[in-house]
């Protein structure tokens, strides 16, 4: 039976026929090979693949860090392809949070000052931005840690304030390219455990790509990679985190 289109859900994020190569010297490298892909609101997405599948390149189109060569990319509903890079910036700033596999922090700030600098530099005042910043770190079980700078975290803890930080102006996608990879295979499994249960709790839409199949079996929704192409695609029911997850500060 076919479902009337009004009644379809609207993507999140939607890539059509998308295409993406790099230039380098003479050789031109496919790194994507039209990839058509749909992400509903509320997802929990894993991208895996082995290394050079294009995980990143899919991670920094969806992310709105970079323009497809041919396709387009919808967010919304809207066409972000063809939109003007400060436009695109303005949309990608409010709509999307990052979590990179090196945690990204400034060192000489602490982890409450990394996580409220998103916001203050959106103009928030400084002491809203203390309390939601204080929230999430909350949250993501840090609240014995905010005064602390990154060196004197762990690397579980570090990448927790960065996740704190990217969710911190309440974006519709948080996109995590790697977040595991520096990572023991415990503290990343907490980690994806702990994106899982604030995707429930908040609704949030995540994207996280990978190398290691093990932590697949934490996600539902799964887009296996191969040579710039989508080679599988599965969404298996997940079990909720509270079967799953057990997160310690
Ligand atoms: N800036 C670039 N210039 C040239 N080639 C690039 C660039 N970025 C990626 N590539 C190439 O595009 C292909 C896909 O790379 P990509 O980084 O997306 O893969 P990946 O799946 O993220 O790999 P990894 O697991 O190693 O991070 C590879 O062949 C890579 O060498
Ligand atoms: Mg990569």
């Amino acid at each position: 039976m076919r479902i009337p289109a009004a009644a379809r859900p609207a993507p999140l994020i939607e890539l059509r026929r998308v295409y993406k190569y790099y230039q380098m010297g003479d050789e031109r490298i496919a790194a994507l090979r039209g990839i058509s892909l749909r992400i509903q609101p509320g997802e929990f997405a894993a991208i895996w693949g082995p290394s050079g599948s294009g995980k990143s390149t899919l991670c920094n189109l969806v992310g709105l860090l970079d323009t497809p060569s041919s396709g387009t990319v919808h967010l919304e509903g809207q066409d972000v392809t063809t939109l003007a890079d400060d436009r695109r910036s303005e949309v990608r700033n409010r709509a999307i949070g990052f979590v990179f596999q090196g945690f990204n922090l400034i060192p000489v700030l602490s982890a409450l000052e990394n996580v409220m600098l998103p916001l203050q530099i959106a103009g928030t005042s400084a002491s809203l931005a203390r309390l939601r910043a204080l929230e999430r770190l909350g949250e993501v079980g840090l609240a014995p840690h905010t005064a602390h700078r990154p060196a004197k975290l762990s690397g579980g803890q570090q990448q927790r304030v960065a996740i704190a930080r990217a969710l911190v102006a309440d974006p519709v996608l948080v996109i995590a390219d790697e977040p595991t990879a520096n990572l023991d295979s415990e503290n990343a499994a907490n980690i994806i455990d702990l994106m899982r249960q604030l995707n429930e709790e908040h609704g949030t839409t995540f994207i996280f790509s990978t190398h290691d199949q093990r932590l697949l079996e934490r996600v539902g929704r799964q887009v296996l990679m191969r040579d710039g192409e989508i080679a599988d695609e599965r969404t298996l029911e997940q079990p909720k985190t509270s079967q799953v997850a057990t997160l310690r500060p």
